[in-house]
């Protein structure tokens, strides 16, 4: 039940002040550090992003941190040692978000850049060895974007594919207010510290209705298969109550800037690929018979496209396994989860709000 004063979800409320990012949802604008989302994409490598959200935040913050964050990819490696039978029966998130776990707490720049690096380096290592291959180790005189590519394929990324990893990364490295930074947050109030607000931001980032929509997304695709499918395929997925992936968003009232974004690395990279003008052809035509349905079913609510659609046609297009998207999300997602947590650690205060009881009154004592 929910009334005015108590919305469900926090809708509305503000929670936190922020130098950090900006979610206009009526203009669908989305501005980082003064910057819009056009402004940054496709012009920025996250090396670029990284130190526009950590500027203020570090004392010792270098002008390029290239080469502390390919150093410290190399230092976090060594953890991958610790991937056991147990951990790789893990999604690739799951035991991504255990190996994290090993790394120490603090507050300090050494350990941020671990944790910018970590999820670039646990994950492929997490994919390789759950496909039965050896992982390969990072390379730190590459861009971290080009790296975790190479980590993942054990090749050179092709032409134009870092680009469009670090289009993806920047297009998702910060989105004010959201579940997992504000689970990332709340754990930084507390000063428990850095890697502990990562945790949580990973745990709250992989439910299918924050970062784990991609996934479902690729699977979508393929159950509708061709574009004459599409209607009946969403119709029936909407009579049986479920939500379309990639779809809605409570903030954006219109289209999410960060769609916009990544088609438009979708499209940079489909001049280069045989198979992607066609997919993308294919994820255009489902997208416009979803958008037709839900506006006649849902009239009075503006539900459009959001990030998570070509999120999944960008990450396939790169040749991450649909199981690992969510995790991809986290290796752009994990800077303003440590900015976050830095802002609400150097100024906030313990988040501690209050709840309504509407349980049952205590017995009166006989
Ligand atoms: N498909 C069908 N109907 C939807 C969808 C959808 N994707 N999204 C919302 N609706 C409907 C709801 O059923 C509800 O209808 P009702 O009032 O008739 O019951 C109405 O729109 C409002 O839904 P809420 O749940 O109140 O919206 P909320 O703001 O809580 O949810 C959310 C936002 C979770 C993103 C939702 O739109 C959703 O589940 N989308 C699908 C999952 C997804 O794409 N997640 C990724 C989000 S982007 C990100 O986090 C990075």
């Amino acid at each position: 039940m929910t009334d005015m004063a108590h919305p469900e979800g926090l809708e509305g409320v503000i929670a936190a002040r922020t130098v950090l990012s900006e979610v206009d949802g009526q203009a669908g604008r989305l501005v980082i550090r003064g910057w819009t989302l056009d402004q940054l994409v496709g012009r920025t490598r996250i090396e670029d992003a990284v130190s526009l959200l950590f500027d203020g935040f570090f004392e010792d913050l270098p002008k390029d941190i290239g080469p502390a964050l390919g150093a410290a990819r190399v230092a976090v490696f060594e953890e991958v040692s610790a991937l056991d039978d147990g951990l790789l029966k893990l999604g690739p998130v799951e035991a991504m978000r255990a190996l994290i776990a090993r790394l120490p707490d603090g507050e300090d720049l050494e350990t941020a850049l671990k944790l910018i690096a970590a999820p670039a380096v646990f994950l492929p290592a997490v994919v390789r060895l759950q496909a039965g291959e050896t992982p390969v180790a990072p390379d730190a005189a590459l861009s971290h974007a080009a790296d975790l590519l190479r980590m993942l394929h054990a090749r050179p990324a092709a032409p134009g594919h870092a680009e469009a990893m670090d289009a993806y990364l920047v297009t998702v490295c910060d989105h004010g207010l959201n579940a997992s930074t504000f689970a990332a947050r709340v754990t930084a109030s507390t000063r428990a510290g850095l890697t502990s607000a990562v945790l949580a931001g990973v745990s709250a980032l992989k439910g299918p209705l924050h970062g784990g929509a991609p996934g479902p997304v690729i699977e979508m695709l393929d159950a509708i298969g061709r574009p004459e499918n599409a209607r009946a395929w969403i119709e029936a997925a909407l009579d049986r109550g479920e939500r379309l992936m990639g779809f809605g968003h409570r903030i954006y009232k219109v289209r999410d800037p960060r769609a916009d974004a990544l088609k438009g690395a979708v499209r940079r990279l489909a001049g280069q690929s045989g198979r992607l003008p066609g997919r993308l052809a294919f994820a255009e035509s489902v997208e416009a018979a979803a958008l037709a349905i839900l506006r006649e079913r849902k009239p009075d609510r503006p539900l459009d496209v959001n990030v998570e659609f070509f999120t999944a046609l960008l990450l396939e297009a790169l040749a991450f396994p649909p199981a690992a998207f969510t995790g991809v999300f986290a290796v752009g997602r994990v800077a303003g989860w440590l900015a976050h947590a830095r802002e609400q650690q150097v100024g906030g205060r313990l988040i501690r709000p209050q709840s309504v009881y509407i349980g049952p009154a205590p017995l009166r004592a006989a």
